[in-house]
């Protein structure tokens, strides 16, 4: 790779740099990969340009954390090469060194990644699925010398999300992958994680907007019944999304260790646009993608991190010289809702270790029309627990990251059901002619009640509606300046029933 010319593009300088969001130190990023709690670490690689701050040379960062809340940045894990560019995949701790890559008592690391073949290389134009291993714990990295294990002779066949299946039907491993540009999840079974054999495809179904890529499949418990599991299908499309561009979307059914069945299906084939919000989203805001969740997380919590950005200003936005955030991890359960089953989300991670002293507190309060800042809560980084109660308001909400009147509104429409992320005016938004948009999200009212919880960092906002039955992600850029937090009412008056604001370090 040294071959290659670091391109690292120009944007103004701005303390952008999250406090509580992993970002590499001076490179690009995109999807989370590889993602495993292993030895009491959490382990994050991801989609990386070691050279430059836009996407290119395709590697694995690598990234680490006890607290799910600060990391520490490693060398690269996976790195290019002449042949091929290491497109997504995911870790398994091999235990029984199934593969036998492990050397005495040691059991491997195995990652499954992508090979994007390279022009000039033994498998141009193709995508096929790799195989490297780590007898360290995570740290360094070994490509296996039979690469690739799975080839298809596909251009578009990637992103192997491999788990361990003990079911019914056996235990083996399982991989689910995609078939881009054919929406559809393909799903295979191995022994050694090497020989891999067909089981079953899924999809197309409800959105189809763009290509499928990133999946992931596992089970979870109905309402915390642990006899009552079902399995989500994850899918990340782009581009498609309810709001534009990159989205995450997922279906509710069940895996008998060869197909997924659907229950949540809409549409067939096909996506009928008018339909898009009758499917099931992951997150409703724009700059959620390729989310995938962790292997052998603690107490078999499902964690989830999606990376921060969308494809359709990615390389654009206004930071230096790092360049795209990653989410906060999500512990995600099933939940029914309003009758339906749905993910419900929150953010994980200790808070009370990273929480400042004496939150701002206000209860019962009038939101008159227009914009009323609240004194003593302005801040960069924050948790805000919010709760409204509508009135004679066709909206209102919060303008975060503000300076009078300007700032990024979240708000709530209640005669429509929406919440929306309103920036227009959250700062910095000449880099990307899209990025200036007002993104909505049906959310019910709960006893008539709406209730946030959001976190701000220096270049996002996180948006948990009704204890995270509905989330909204988006970036934003507002100057250093920018620090008032605000309630807004429009065309009558809401009640602020209750907030409480944390500064967060
Ligand atoms: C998703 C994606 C993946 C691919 C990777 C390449 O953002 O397009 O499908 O593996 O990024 O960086």
């Amino acid at each position: 790779m040294d071959t290659l010319t670091p391109t690292h593009t120009a944007a103004t300088a701005g303390s952008y740099r999250p406090a509580l969001h992993y970002t590499a130190q001076d490179t690009w990023l995109n999807d989370p990969n590889g993602l495993i709690f292993h030895e009491g670490v959490y382990h994050l690689y991801y989609q990386n340009n070691p050279l430059g701050n836009v996407w290119g040379n395709m590697s694995w960062g690598h990234a680490t954390s006890t607290d799910l809340l600060t990391w520490t940045e490693h060398p690269v894990a996976i790195a290019c090469d002449e042949n091929e560019d290491i497109f997504s995949g995911s870790i398994v701790y091999d235990r029984h060194n199934t593969s036998g890559f492990g050397t005495g008592s040691v059991a491997p690391l195995v990652a499954i990644y992508t090979s994007a073949f390279k022009p000039g290389s033994a498998h141009e134009g193709t995508q096929a699925q790799s195989l490297a291993y780590s007898l360290d714990g995570g740290y360094t990295w070994t490509k296996h010398k039979g690469n690739p294990v799975l080839n298809r002779g596909s251009a578009e066949f990637r992103d192997p999300k491999v788990f361990r299946y003990d079911g019914d039907a056996g235990s083996y491993w399982v991989m689910v992958a995609v078939e881009a540009t054919d929406f559809q999840v393909v799903l295979y079974k191995s022994e050694d994680l090497k020989d891999w054999e067909l089981l079953s495809t899924f999809g197309p179904a409800n959105a189809t907007g763009g290509v499928w890529e990133c999946p992931d499949l596992f089970p979870l418990p109905v309402d915390g019944d642990p006899e009552n599991l079902m399995w989500v299908l994850t899918v990340n499309i782009n581009p498609g999304g309810p709001n534009n561009g990159s989205a995450g979307q997922y279906f509710i059914g069940h895996f008998d260790g060869t197909s997924f069945t659907s229950a949540s299906t809409v549409t067939e084939g096909t996506q009928d646009p008018d339909r898009l919000a009758e499917y099931l989203w992951l997150d409703w805001g724009r700059d959620y993608y390729a989310a995938v969740s962790f292997s052998d997380a603690p107490d078999n919590r499902r964690l989830m991190i999606g990376w921060m950005n969308n494809w359709e200003y990615a390389n654009h936005i206004p930071t230096t010289p790092w360049r795209s955030p990653m989410s906060l991890a999500r512990e995600i359960s099933l939940q029914t809702r309003n009758g339906k089953l749905c993910l419900v989300q929150q953010p994980a991670g200790d808070w009370a270790a990273v929480a400042g002293q004496e939150p701002f507190s206000l209860s019962g309060a009038t939101i008159h029309e227009g914009v009323q800042v609240l004194a003593g809560a302005a801040g960069t980084v924050q948790r805000i627990d919010v709760s409204f109660t509508p009135g004679s308001a066709e909206e209102f909400g919060l303008v975060l990251r503000g300076d009078g009147a300007h700032g990024t509104r979240v708000g709530i429409r209640p005669d429509e059901g929406t919440l929306l992320t309103d920036r227009r005016e959250s700062g910095r938004t000449d880099f990307h002619a899209s990025f200036a948009s007002i993104d909505t999200a049906p959310v019910p009212a709960k006893q008539g009640t709406y209730d946030l919880t959001i976190f701000v960092d220096r270049c996002s906002a996180e948006v948990f509606a009704q204890g995270g039955q509905v989330t909204m992600t988006e970036l934003i850029f507002p100057a250093g300046s920018s620090t008032d937090l605000a309630v807004y009412a429009v065309g009558g008056t809401a009640t602020l029933s209750s907030i409480q604001v944390t500064q967060l370090a």
